[in-house]
C-alpha cells in the first residue's frame, strides 16, 4: 500500500510523528509524507521534526501564508500534480487547517482513498474555519479515525458510520506519552526562573480573539489582573504576535507576563506538566491538559472536545474579563487529582490507525 500523508501546521506535525514511526511498523506500506508548507518559521516547523524524529518530508509544497482560498487553492493546485506524478493508494490527513481539506478534496477527485485522523469532532460554530474544514473533510472521507466518542456520535448523526468509523484514541496523546519523560530532562523551567506549579501558561491564536482588537484587549486585561496573583508565561504565536504589535497592545501587558517566542514541543509539555493553570484557545492544548492533570481554561464559547470538559480538565470560559477572572479565581481552588483520562488515549491510537487502513486498503 502507497499512502501520502499530509501535515501542514504546528498540531499536525505532533498528530503525524507517530503515525509515521507506525507505518514502519509494516513493511508492506511504502509511507511518504507531504508538508505543504503552511506553516514554515523554523519555531512553528523544522523544531518539530527535530524534537520528534520525524522522517524529512518528501516534498515541500511551499504554499506560505495567504487568505483562505488563496492558501487552499494553492494547495490543491500543487498537490494534485505532486499526486499525478506519484500515485498512491491511500492519502491520509489530520486535524482540521486548511491544508486537510485541500489535500482531502484532491485526493478524493482523484480516485485516491481518503483517511481523516481526528475525524468528527464538531464545535458547531461555522464561525471557525476549523469547524467548515472538519465538516467537509468527514463528508468525503472513506475512513475516519475518531478521539473520542462524541465524534463518533456526530458523524453518525450525518449520516456517515458503518465500517467507515473507527474509535481509536489519539495520536497527540501517543506523542504526549512517549516524549513526557524527555520533555522533563529540559531545562525549560530554570531557563524562564519558574517554579513548579507556580505558573501559569498562555496562547492565544484563534481568530475569534486575536484577529478582534477589542477582545485581544479585554484577555490582556485579565491577564494582567491574574499576573498579579500568579506569573505568566505566554509564548506568542505569530498571527497574535503581528496582531498584537501593529495594534501596540503587547506594551499593555505587565512584566509579571513573559512573553516569548513560540518553543519547541519537549519545552511546552514540560511547561503544562509543570502549571498550575493553562489559559488558552488552543484545540490540542485542552487534550493535553487533560492527560497531564493541568487545569486549562479554554477562552472560547465552545468545544469540539467535549471530553476534556467531561473529564474535569476543562472549562469553556469565553473572553469576557470578568467571566475569565471569577473562572480563575475558582480553579485555583480545585484539586486537579480528581481529572480523569478518556478511553483509549493510551498512547497506541497510530498502531490502531496503521493497522486497520492498511486491513481496509492494503
Ligand atoms: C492555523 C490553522 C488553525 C490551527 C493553527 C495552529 C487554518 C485555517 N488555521 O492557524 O486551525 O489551530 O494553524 O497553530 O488552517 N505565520 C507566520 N509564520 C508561520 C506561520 C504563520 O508568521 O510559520 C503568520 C502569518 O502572518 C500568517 C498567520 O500567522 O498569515 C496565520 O497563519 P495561518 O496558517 O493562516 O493560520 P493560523 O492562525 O496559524
Ligand atoms: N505547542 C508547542 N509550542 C508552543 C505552543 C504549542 O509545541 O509554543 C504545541 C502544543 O503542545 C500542542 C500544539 O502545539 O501539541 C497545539 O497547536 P496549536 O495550539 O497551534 O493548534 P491547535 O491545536 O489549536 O489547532
Amino acid at each position: 500500500m502507497r499512502i501520502v500523508n499530509i501535515v501542514g501546521a504546528r498540531p499536525n506535525f505532533i498528530k503525524i510523528a507517530p503515525i509515521m514511526a507506525a507505518w514502519k511498523n509494516h513493511p508492506g506500506v511504502e509511507a511518504t509524507l507531504v508538508h505543504t508548507g503552511q506553516h514554515y518559521d523554523e519555531k512553528m516547523s523544522d523544531l518539530f521534526f527535530r524534537q520528534l524524529g520525524i522522517p524529512k518530508p518528501d516534498i515541500n509544497l511551499e504554499i506560505g501564508s495567504g487568505s483562505h482560498a488563496v492558501q487552499t487553492a494553492g494547495i490543491m493546485t500543487v498537490f494534485e500534480r505532486t499526486l499525478q506524478e506519484n500515485p498512491a493508494d491511500a492519502v491520509l490527513v489530520v486535524g482540521d487547517v486548511n491544508s486537510t481539506i485541500a489535500c482531502g478534496i484532491v485526493a478524493v477527485k482523484m480516485g485516491v482513498k481518503l483517511v481523516h485522523v481526528e475525524a468528527g469532532l464538531r464545535s458547531f460554530d461555522r464561525a471557525m474555519p476549523e469547524e467548515i474544514n472538519r465538516v467537509l473533510t468527514d463528508s468525503i472521507s472513506d475512513l475516519l479515525f475518531c478521539t473520542e466518542r462524541s465524534g463518533v456520535e456526530n458523524l453518525l448523526r450525518e449520516g456517515i458510520g458503518g465500517d467507515r468509523v473507527h474509535l481509536v484514541g489519539n495520536v497527540m496523546i501517543d506523542t504526549l506519552l512517549r516524549n513526557r519523560a524527555r520533555a522533563a530532562e529540559t531545562n525549560v523551567l530554570g531557563e524562564l526562573g519558574l517554579a513548579e506549579d507556580g505558573y501559569g501558561v498562555v496562547t492565544l491564536h484563534r481568530p475569534s480573539n486575536v484577529d478582534s482588537l477589542d477582545r485581544l484587549r479585554g484577555i490582556f486585561s485579565a491577564l494582567n489582573t491574574i499576573a498579579a496573583e500568579l506569573p505568566l508565561v505566554f509564548p506568542i504565536h505569530p498571527r497574535t504576535r503581528k496582531n498584537a504589535e501593529a495594534a501596540g497592545l503587547l506594551a499593555e501587558l505587565g512584566d509579571r507576563i513573559r512573553i516569548v517566542e513560540p518553543v519547541g514541543y519537549l519545552e511546552f509539555l514540560r511547561l503544562v506538566d509543570c502549571a498550575r493553570v493553562i489559559l488558552s484557545d488552543s484545540g490540542g492544548i485542552q487534550e493535553e491538559c487533560t492527560v497531564l492533570k493541568t487545569p486549562c481554561l479554554t477562552l472560547r464559547e465552545n468545544t469540539e472536545r467535549p471530553s476534556t470538559v467531561e473529564a474535569g480538565a476543562n472549562r469553556l470560559v469565553g473572553s469576557d474579563p470578568d467571566a475569565i477572572l471569577a473562572a480563575f479565581a475558582d480553579v485555583m481552588k480545585s484539586d486537579p487529582a480528581d481529572i480523569a483520562t478518556p478511553p483509549l488515549w493510551d498512547g497506541r491510537a497510530a498502531e490502531r490507525i496503521a493497522a486497520k487502513t492498511l486491513e481496509m486498503f492494503g
